[in-house]
């Protein structure tokens, strides 16, 4: 094959690359926004939704559930991971947020960071709008220089 073919091949294959990952993530911010409508937050009316990838492909997703006894509210992104922890999964490539907010992109609490960091550092993070564009983050760029399981091996 000519040096040409091949360079146009090698760019074809990475363009298909480039546009699977592309929808994949547009997908599952899609999904965040559907989970969104079950937000249950009659209190901050704060909808939250979250669409959570796992190793496998397997999505879970998850909305804020707010209590009458307000600190009793559990935030979307600890729903959703608790929700793949106690179904065996512990492995995730990413995590969708998306709220109703339009000006600006939703950005999970520090305690939703930590609840990240605990199953890894180095996973993205995409902080949508609903018009469905975003931020992509990694778990470590949210929480810089964090504490995590590794810390209590330490001799
Ligand atoms: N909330 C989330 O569920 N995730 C976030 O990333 C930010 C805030 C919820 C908690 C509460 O139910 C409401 O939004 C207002 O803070």
């Amino acid at each position: 094959m000519g040096d040409l073919k091949m360079r146009h091949k090698f760019m074809n294959a990475t363009a298909n690359m480039l546009n699977e990952y592309l929808s994949g993530v547009k997908e599952l911010i899609r999904q965040s926004l559907e989970a969104k409508k079950f937000a249950y937050c009659p209190y901050s009316k704060f909808r939250v939704g979250a669409a959570l990838l796992t190793h496998n492909g397997t999505v879970f997703t998850g909305c804020n559930v707010e209590n009458t006894c307000f600190n009793l509210g559990i935030c979307t992104e600890r729903i959703v991971i608790s929700k793949a922890v106690s179904e065996g999964y512990r492995d995730f490539k990413a995590i969708a947020i998306a709220s109703d907010m339009c000006e600006q992109f939703i950005s999970p609490c520090g305690g939703c960071r930590q609840f990240m960091r605990e199953f890894g550092a180095n996973w993205d993070v995409y902080l949508s709008k609903p018009d469905g564009s975003y931020v992509e983050m990694t778990v470590e760029e949210l929480l810089p220089m964090s504490f995590g399981p590794e810390d209590l091996k330490v001799k």
